[in-house]
This record gives structure tokens, C-alpha cells and sequence, in this order.
């Protein structure tokens, strides 16, 4: 059988949180049983913000161990290390050729990094999505699932698959297509700061990695109001966030408990966010105790970021080699 391939990329920069699980790594998880699999820490596209060494080590072992611990399997899915498959930098310099100054210049996220770090606009960030489209495409993607922020580096990577399938008259690449959950599986976990979802840039984020203390600590602390004063009131935005994680983490009783006594106009957001809390603890604690114990088996941590590169290296090889060939690279020994 001919499995579709998805492939998805993180930079390794935080700690995954309920967002990022809800909202995508528990569909990885699915996925990775219905369609070849790639999942990678994109290391070298987090050199564009300059980190220290011993940050960036930190953070792609914390990666790994996440999705592993989140139970993507390293041996049905390819999880894998963008620096240890130079085949992509291989394809990004080709790519690179065909990516014009004007379109790298218009895109979004490079101008929004030229106005919040103007002393840092190096020509990693101008080429971003050309090393993104080297991602997609040295695998041959079909399904890339990504957020809306990176829709448009996802739309670019189709437009330099179809530009070099044009120039050389040949069906190298497939078009990715963005990847969206069905809606059931997909929840879109709102912040705990009255507003908007929750991210790592926001600082709202319960990070799946969080000590039972912390979690506790930013749960008591999320955004409510003064209460409803009229039965089946609607609820304002901050209030329908509380809710809508404890329907990700609680029991549906718990949640029909408490919507009772929001529409009684009896309820207490004390004791609601102590049982919410409770309820993200017993989801995550799990979860926690398995990266735990990950990171501290280098020997497991190294052996599957080894059959990791091994599988993505086999796949980007072959991909690199055809596009070697038809743009003209013949060996001459
Ligand atoms: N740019 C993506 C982000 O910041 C990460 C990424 C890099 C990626 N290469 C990718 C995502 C390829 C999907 C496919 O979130």
C-alpha cells in the first residue's frame, strides 16, 4: 500500500504546551498509524535568532523526548533532526536560485522581523521559507499540517515546487497541501489570560513539562469576572476559556457540573479552577514522568534520533539525487 506522506516541522525553542498537544501533536500521534510520517526539529532554522550552543542542544533533546513521550513512535513515524540530513541544505542552495529577492522580501514573517529585529535581519531570515519548501519537499510531501501562521511559507513552498517543475519540464515535486484536522480533533486551547490561544510567545501557555506547583499556581491565577448575575447568561470570552480547556482535560460530568452552576449563577471560579487545575495534573503528570525518564536515557535518546536520521537520510537521498540529475549534475567519475 502507498501510504500519503505529512510532514511537519517545530523549531526547538520552549517546552511544548496544552496548545501545542491538543491543537497538534495528539493528531501526529494518529497519523502516524493511516500515512508515512515525518516529524523534525528544525535546529538549523532556529540559527536565524542566534542561540548560545548549549541553549540549542537543550532545547532539540527536549523536543525529541516531547513528541516520544507524547507517544509518537520512532519506529512507525520518522522523527528526525534537520542538521543531520544535509540533504536539505543541498536542495535549499538549489532551491535558493529560484527564489526572487522581491517574493522572499514580501513575505509576512520577514516583515515582521524587520520591524522587531532590525539589527538582526540576516539572509537566513530573508530565506526562510525557501529552507522550508527544502523541508517539504525533499520528502515529497503531500499533507503539511501547520498553523495559520504558516500558511503562507507553506503557499511559497508550492510556488518553488511548481516553478521547478516547470523549468525543467518534469514532475519532480508533488504540491503540498496544508493538512487540517477534522474539527473533533482539533481544539484550539484558548490562554488563560482572557483572551486569544494559547502560545509560548504569549506567556500564557501550561507547558506539558510543568511541575504540578506551577500548573496549580497559573490556573488560580487565569482571568475571570465578578460572576453572572442572570440564570443562562452567556458567558464572556475569559469565562468560555476556562471552560473550553476543562472540556479538553475533565470528564463531560465534571464540565455539565459546572456549567449547571454557571447557568444557577451559583458558581464559584475558585472551586472550578481548583478541580480544572486537578484535572490538567492528572492529564499531564503522566506525560511529564515519561519525558522525565526520557531525557535521562541518552542511549534511547540517541538511538532513535540515529534510526531517525538513518530513515530521513534514505528518503532525502533519493529526492536529491533526481533533482540532481535533471538539473544537470552528471557525474564525471
Ligand atoms: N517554520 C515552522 C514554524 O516556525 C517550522 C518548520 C520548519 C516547518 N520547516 C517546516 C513546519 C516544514 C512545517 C514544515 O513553526
Amino acid at each position: 500500500m502507498n501510504k500519503q506522506t505529512v510532514l511537519s516541522g517545530i523549531r526547538p525553542t520552549g517546552y511544548l504546551h496544552l496548545g501545542n498537544y491538543f491543537g497538534a501533536v495528539r493528531s501526529f500521534v494518529q497519523m502516524q498509524h493511516n500515512f508515512n510520517c515525518f516529524f523534525f526539529i528544525a535546529d538549523i532554522h532556529s540559527l536565524t535568532t542566534h542561540p548560545n550552543p548549549e541553549n540549542l542542544q537543550a532545547g532539540v533533546k527536549q523536543v525529541l523526548a516531547e513528541y516520544i513521550a507524547c507517544g509518537i513512535d520512532p519506529e512507525k513515524a520518522t522523527i528526525f533532526i534537520q542538521s543531520d540530513v544535509p540533504e536539505v541544505s543541498e536542495l535549499y542552495t538549489i532551491l535558493n536560485m529560484n527564489a526572487y529577492l522581491g517574493e522572499l522580501e514580501r513575505t509576512t514573517s520577514f516583515k515582521d522581523k524587520a520591524r522587531q529585529q532590525p539589527d538582526n535581519l540576516n539572509a537566513g531570515l530573508l530565506t526562510y521559507p525557501v529552507l522550508m519548501a527544502a523541508d517539504i519537499l525533499i520528502h515529497k510531501a503531500n499533507y503539511v499540517p501547520v498553523g495559520k501562521d504558516q500558511e503562507q511559507h507553506l503557499e511559497m513552498a508550492r510556488k518553488f515546487a511548481a516553478r521547478f517543475n516547470n523549468m525543467y519540464n518534469r514532475e519532480v515535486f508533488p504540491m503540498p497541501q496544508p493538512y487540517t484536522f477534522n474539527g473533533k480533533d482539533m481544539l484550539k486551547i484558548p490562554g488563560l489570560d482572557g483572551s486569544g490561544k494559547m502560545g509560548k510567545s504569549e506567556g500564557n501557555a501550561i507547558n506539558l513539562y510543568d511541575d504540578p506547583k506551577d500548573i496549580r499556581k497559573k490556573v488560580m491565577r487565569a482571568v475571570t469576572d465578578s460572576g453572572p448575575t442572570e440564570p443562562n447568561q452567556e458567558k464572556p470570552e475569559a469565562i468560555r476559556n476556562l471552560y473550553t480547556l476543562m472540556e479538553a482535560v475533565s470528564t463531560p460530568d465534571t464540565v455539565a457540573h459546572f456549567n449547571d452552576l454557571y447557568n444557577k449563577c451559583e458558581i464559584r471560579y475558585g472551586d472550578m479552577k481548583k478541580q480544572l487545575a486537578d484535572d490538567i495534573i492528572a492529564f499531564t503528570e503522566p506525560i511529564r514522568n515519561r519525558i522525565i525518564e526520557i531525557m535521562k536515557d541518552d542511549e534511547y535518546l540517541s538511538k532513535s534520533a540515529k534510526l531517525g536520521a538513518e530513515k530521513a537520510r534514505a528518503s532525502a537521498s533519493k529526492t536529491l539525487q533526481e533533482v540532481k540529475e535533471v538539473v544537470g549534475f552528471k557525474k564525471l567519475f
